[in-house]
């Protein structure tokens, strides 16, 4: 209204707008997220509210998406909150929806320590009463849902930080076998769930995601019925693990699925354009780790909106941690995980055959040892120039084989004279040192 007292005419106004939201505009017209996801044979999910899934909010779940998962609606705490008396009526509303628009359901979750219905928690129970109560409510809630379900979370959170058990209900009633019971009845309820643990933090190679392997190799050799694994990936800005594609790998080594269950990447608020991007290039960053180990079935953000998040509330101060604003406008995340997906360019580069992957290969207080693989496939290359930029004040000090300048935040390294030729079917690597402070975040590679 200003620019127009000031004597802008409209026409010159509604040319500024146009050049303003063509960006946007363009990009919402382009492959929904979905869409790419199955093209590569992957799950992109989200986590809902039921009673939101109509307007906009719906419109999006439905089109960008080819999972759900119920943020609370399947929760004990939702489904039974009175002994004996059920509330089935959001969790069908996302089951139903889910069908009519062709998504899979994640159910979250059967065993759990939080949002438990008070009359469970406040109970004294006896151990036999406690399993009774742990199977007969799995038996009903996942045969509620029998064949309609791709995935359960059957169990969530079960370990602490330093990778001992949790005490909670569950544990200090029943002891560890509690989650090979409860993974026996999930699958007596429903054979064609595949049945998963899910926990946050285990994101990376650490104490606790050691401890949640140990379990399910232990799972595995006792012939207890699991599927899968879930990473909540409840992430905070500039830190996502440096170790998490190894972390994936070493659990679909074991012959389990993996899942990215509940990506969010929080940051303190307010946000700033500088913020945003970093949280694109962490999104991709984990999407890339997701898409690089072919058992990582696919990544669900927890809540695709910040209208719908729960961060705000649980970490006061943070917030703007989905892809999407307040508003459903999309931010820099939501285009980061179409461009890993393989959207969002119309002529897809001459190397686009050939891909560079990034990975840090130990690390410690100050400084890290990295590397970058170059593998081709379809295609190939006689000399190579990888680039990348430092998300988070990193220094490269030393390379070998190849020859490397930084310049501010951009690392550039070209290939050495022996090492210039990847074959079709080929890959070459090579190593660097660097210094890091404060975080450690995985860059994403450019090939020219
Ligand atoms: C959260 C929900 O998003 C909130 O609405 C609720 O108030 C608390 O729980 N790990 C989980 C999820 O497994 O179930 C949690 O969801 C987030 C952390």
């Amino acid at each position: 209204m200003r620019s127009l007292r000031t004597g802008l005419s409209l026409a010159a106004l509604v040319t500024c707008l146009a050049t303003l939201f063509t960006a946007p505009a363009a990009h919402a017209a382009e492959t929904p997220l979905r869409d790419l996801a199955a093209a590569k044979g992957k799950v992109m999910g989200t986590a809902v509210t039921g009673s939101k899934l109509t307007g906009t909010y719906g419109d999006i779940a439905g089109r960008e998406f080819n999972a759900l998962t119920p943020g609370n609606a399947m929760k004990w705490g939702s489904v039974e909150p009175t002994r004996g008396s059920f509330d089935w009526a959001e969790a069908d509303r996302i089951v139903d929806f889910a069908e009519a628009h062709g998504q899979q359901v994640r159910g979250h979750t059967l065993v759990w320590h939080n949002q438990n219905p008070s009359w469970l928690t406040n109970g004294s129970w006896t151990p036999a009463q406690l399993s009774q109560l742990m199977n007969d409510h799995i038996a009903l809630e996942v045969g509620r849902y029998k064949g309609r379900l791709a995935t359960w979370d059957v169990v969530n959170e079960p370990f602490d930080e330093d990778g001992t058990y949790r005490q909670t209900l569950w544990y200090n009633g029943l002891g560890a076998d509690y989650i090979a019971q409860a993974l026996t009845a999930a699958r007596a309820a429903d054979p064609s769930a595949k049945l998963y643990i899910n926990d946050y933090n285990v994101e990376g190679v650490n104490a606790k995601s050691t401890a949640l392997y140990n379990l399910v190799r232990s799972l595995k050799e006792r012939g207890v019925p699991i599927d899968g694994v879930g990473l909540q990936a409840h992430l905070i800005l500039g830190q996502v693990p440096s170790t998490m594609r190894q972390n994936i790998q070493r659990f679909a080594d074991l012959g389990v699925d993996v899942a990215i269950t509940e990506l969010d990447i929080r940051m303190q608020l307010p946000s700033d354009s500088a913020k945003l991007t970093q949280q694109a290039a962490d999104y991709k960053a984990v999407m890339n780790a997701c898409l690089a180990v072919s058992r990582c079935v696919g990544v669900t953000v927890w809540g695709f909106t910040d209208s719908d998040s729960w961060i705000p509330d649980t970490f006061p101060g943070q917030g703007a941690a989905t892809p999407y604003d307040e508003n459903y406008a999309p931010k820099p995340a939501y285009h980061a995980i179409a461009e890993s997906l393989g959207g969002g360019t119309t002529t897809p580069p001459p190397t686009d055959a050939c891909t560079a992957a990034y990975s840090v290969t130990s690390q410690w207080n100050t400084g890290f040892t990295g590397q970058v693989r170059i593998a081709c496939s379809g295609a190939a290359l006689s000399s190579w120039e990888a680039s990348w930029t430092f998300g988070a004040g990193q220094r490269l000090t030393q390379a070998w084989n190849a020859s490397c300048t930084q310049s501010g935040a951009t690392v550039t390294c070209s290939n050495a004279p022996y090492n210039g030729t990847v074959p079709d079917g080929g890959s070459v690597t090579f190593g660097f040192n660097g210094s890091w402070s404060g975080g450690n975040p995985v860059p994403v590679v450019t090939l020219g």
